[in-house]
Formats: structure tokens, C-alpha cells, sequence
């Protein structure tokens, strides 16, 4: 299961704290059974039990609750999770496995290790990334996941009409996705038609949106459409 990290910059903190016994667990009893061993031959749709659904990718999951409860109402929708916080996936795979939900998958690696060595045959149609870390500071700003490289793959993984949504509470993270996603031809910003995503939304729920609301940090929605 750990040998997907990559080798370059880092795009999130490496929390080493030991595992508590129940998480440790849970990893042990539930990654044999939702958790994707990446194999560079294997396609991923070949993990699913209905082949031939869409798939929606959420990048950074956290713990997983936003991508649960989308996984708990959308039954004819497949869904792969993608996170390196190992006490984050623990959770999160123990809930899937006590709600019995058979259409999500988990991949524990670096996202752009992954697209860049294994998602060669997929196509996504949706990927979702909420509130991805903000590095604040100027100085680690080259560590933020959301960067052109990142975009430009993202683009090519997705279906036609495929969505990519992005949520943040950092205003000068907001400023610099917008600024690659505009000049990115070949996506179209639908993020009006969303407007209305966050209000009272119960479903989307997440441990950072939570710390945003505390917080009173305006929040950003930024969703776009590949068109061609
Ligand atoms: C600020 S947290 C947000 C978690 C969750 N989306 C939420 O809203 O609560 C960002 C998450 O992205 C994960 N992450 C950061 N870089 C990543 C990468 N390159 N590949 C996969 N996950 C990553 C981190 O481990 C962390 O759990």
C-alpha cells in the first residue's frame, strides 16, 4: 500500500504521529477490500462491479465525508477517492465498509504520481478537490497541488462535458486557479450554475469547510466544464 509517494515536491505535510491500534486496524482489515494496490496494467474500472458507470475522483479526501455521503446517494456512480493522510483513509474506509457501499474505491498515493503512472487508460467524469492545502507563505507557494502541470493532466483525464470542481477558502489560492483555468482553453467556466452549491448543503460536508465556516472565511467555488 505505501510505495505511491512521489519522489518530488510535496504538496502536503508528512504527519508521522503512530497509528492508533484501531486505525491500524482498520487499514488491515478494510484496504484489502476497498483499497486499489495500483498495478500499471490493471485498468480501474476493472475494480468496480458495474464496468461501465461514470466515474467521479475526489483528490485530498481528508476523511472522507463529502465523498461517503456522494457515494451513499449516487448508487449508479463509481467513485475513487485519492489521499496520503493515512489516519484520514482509516477512517474513511472503515465507514465504507460499515455502510456496505460497494461503488468507491481508495487509492493511497500522491495525486500527480498517480495520474502520471497509472490513470494513463481512464477517462473521469467529475473531479472534485476541496480545500486543498493553501500554503499561505509566498516562499511555499510551489507546493500547492493546484498548479498548471496538475491542470493540464486533470484535463486530459477527463470525459468530454467532464467537471472539474474546485473549492477553497483561500483568497490568494482562489486568485492564482483562476488565473491557470482562464487562460486553459478547451474549459468552460460553469460555476454560476453552482452558485448555490454551499447554501445548505448537507451533503457536502467536510472537516476544512467546517473550519472555514468557524472561521467566517469566505468560500470559493470554482467549477469548469471540458467542452473540447
Ligand atoms: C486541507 S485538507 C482537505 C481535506 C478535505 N478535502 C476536506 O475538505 O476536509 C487537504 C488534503 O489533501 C491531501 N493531499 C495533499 N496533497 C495531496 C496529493 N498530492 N495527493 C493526494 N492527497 C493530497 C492532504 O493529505 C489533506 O488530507
Amino acid at each position: 500500500m505505501l510505495n505511491n509517494i512521489n519522489k518530488t515536491i510535496k504538496t502536503f505535510r508528512i504527519r508521522s504521529r503512530k497509528l492508533s491500534v484501531k486505525k491500524h486496524n482498520n487499514i488491515n482489515i478494510y484496504w484489502p477490500l476497498i483499497g486499489i494496490n495500483l498495478e500499471k496494467k490493471k485498468n480501474l474500472t476493472n475494480y468496480f462491479l458495474n464496468l461501465y458507470t461514470p466515474i467521479i475522483l475526489e483528490i485530498g479526501f481528508g476523511f472522507g465525508e463529502y465523498l461517503v455521503n456522494l457515494c451513499q446517494k449516487y448508487k449508479n456512480i463509481n467513485f475513487i477517492g485519492i489521499e496520503v493522510y493515512i489516519p484520514g483513509i482509516s477512517f474513511c474506509l472503515e465507514k465504507i465498509y460499515k455502510l456496505n457501499l460497494r461503488n468507491i474505491k481508495i487509492i493511497y498515493s500522491d495525486a500527480l504520481f498517480f495520474f502520471i503512472n497509472y490513470a494513463k487508460n481512464i477517462k473521469f467524469y467529475k473531479i472534485n478537490i476541496f480545500f486543498p492545502d493553501p500554503w499561505p507563505k509566498r516562499k511555499h507557494h510551489k507546493r500547492r497541488i493546484i498548479q498548471r502541470s496538475l491542470i493540464k493532466i486533470i484535463f486530459k483525464r477527463l470525459l468530454i462535458n467532464g467537471i472539474l470542481h474546485i473549492i477553497t477558502d483561500s483568497f490568494s489560492y482562489y486568485e492564482s486557479i483562476l488565473k491557470i483555468l482562464k487562460k486553459f482553453h478547451g474549459f468552460q467556466d460553469i460555476s454560476k450554475i453552482f452558485k448555490n452549491f454551499l447554501k445548505n448543503n448537507k451533503i457536502f460536508n467536510s472537516r476544512f469547510k467546517q473550519k472555514a465556516l468557524v472561521k467566517k472565511n469566505k468560500i470559493y467555488n470554482l467549477v469548469y466544464k471540458k467542452v473540447f
